[in-house]
């Protein structure tokens, strides 16, 4: 074992002093590297999450290109629906499809809770053995129950997600048994990683940033809570992300995660007050300025550290997933960029 494991995003996630600011991607395994590509070749990614081998293979190869302060186990936010019999399916260049959507209340009797010992064995068996080779912490995760409900109620992905908030408004009580049918998934799938080894849970809400603040409130918020509070004896921190989310900023923060994730849309500064001083935040350069010339990289990055300004529980990452078009190179200079920038003297 490493004598000095690096801890300082595990610090970050609890608020306190770090030698250097933390960093990670989200999607840092993904179609940008080319090794990915090759491992993953024309498989099934469902499939390949069924691999406790190929899962720690593919969480490891980001690492072995940059220094990032975190990895995230391999897996998709689908894979726990897939587990209780959800016919799902992700294609390609696409996204998830569910070909017999929920439409309705009466629907919602196709889930069952998950029961993670039999439903995702592969997974926890992923994280055991990540643990015995990593010296950085390791990320479980989830899909939030509304960004879960969209790919069920849409059927694949959707711009407005107009079918599930049409269910969210018309028919309130149908959609909290569907956000109840969904936490009885999500919670135990996530404290399951967690009793495997996860160190940290991040809770993937990506397309919450869709409804309005008193929508979320009434109809998402108090299901966040319930799966928050679920996790507290855990003693793992939790991290809450979503898109777009800048009016429900306030909103996240009293659902529940130690750790706020912010997107690229609401500058750090503004995004930190909104939350507050005592949550940690992570976030939140826009990932397609990776795409644009170094300096330009340099340039942002540093803008938000400016914005961070080395105040205590800030986890450096992108505003949403690396890009399939990103060059591996730029996301590792990234990373040094930050390490050298944030050094704190002692
Ligand atoms: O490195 C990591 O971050 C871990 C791997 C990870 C995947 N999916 C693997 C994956 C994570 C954290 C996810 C989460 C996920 N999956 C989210 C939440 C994060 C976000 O981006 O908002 C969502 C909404 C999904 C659903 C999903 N799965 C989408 C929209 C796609 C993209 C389809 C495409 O081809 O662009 C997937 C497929 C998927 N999951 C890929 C990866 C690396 C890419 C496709 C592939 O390799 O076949």
């Amino acid at each position: 074992m490493n004598a000095a494991p690096n801890d300082r995003f595990l610090r970050a996630c609890r608020h306190e002093p770090v030698d250097r600011t933390p960093v990670w991607f989200m999607r840092q395994a993904g179609r940008y590297l080319p090794e990915y590509r090759e491992l993953r070749g024309g498989r099934d990614i469902l499939e390949t999450c069924r691999d406790p081998a190929r899962v720690v293979e593919l969480t490891l190869q980001p690492l072995r290109r940059m220094p990032v302060d975190a990895a995230i186990v391999f897996s998709d936010i689908m894979v726990p629906l897939a587990a209780v019999g959800v016919p799902v399916r992700i294609e390609p260049g696409r996204g998830p499809v569910i070909d017999e959507p929920l439409r309705s209340a009466a629907d919602v009797g196709r889930l069952r809770p998950l029961e993670p010992e039999a439903d995702v064995p592969e997974l926890a068996e992923a994280i055991r053995l990540l643990r015995k080779e990593l010296e950085v912490p390791l990320i479980g995760f989830a899909g939030g129950p509304f960004t879960l409900a969209s790919y069920l109620v849409e059927g694949g992905p959707s711009r407005g997600l107009e079918r599930t908030k049409a269910l969210l408004f018309a028919d309130p009580v149908g959609w909290d048994n569907l956000m109840e049918a969904l936490v009885a998934i999500v919670l135990p799938h996530l404290r399951a990683q967690a009793a495997a080894g996860a160190q940290v849970l991040q809770v993937f809400d990506s397309w919450v940033g869709t409804l309005a603040p008193d929508a979320y409130e009434r109809a998402v918020l108090p299901h966040m809570r319930r799966l928050f509070e679920g996790l507290r004896d855990l003693d793992v921190p939790t991290i809450h992300f979503g898109v777009g989310t800048g009016e429900l900023l306030a909103l996240m923060r009293d659902a529940g995660g130690d750790v706020i994730g912010v997107d690229h849309r609401v500058p750090l500064d503004r995004a930190w007050h909104r939350v507050g001083p005592d949550r940690a935040v992570q976030g939140n350069v826009d990932p397609t300025v990776l795409l644009a010339p170094w300096e330009i990289v340099e340039r942002e990055a540093v803008a938000v550290l400016d914005r961070a300004a080395m105040r205590e529980g800030h986890v450096f990452n992108l505003g949403h997933g690396v890009l399939p078009r990103t060059d591996p190179d730029v996301l590792a200079r990234l990373v040094d960029l930050v390490h050298a920038r944030t050094e704190r003297s002692r």
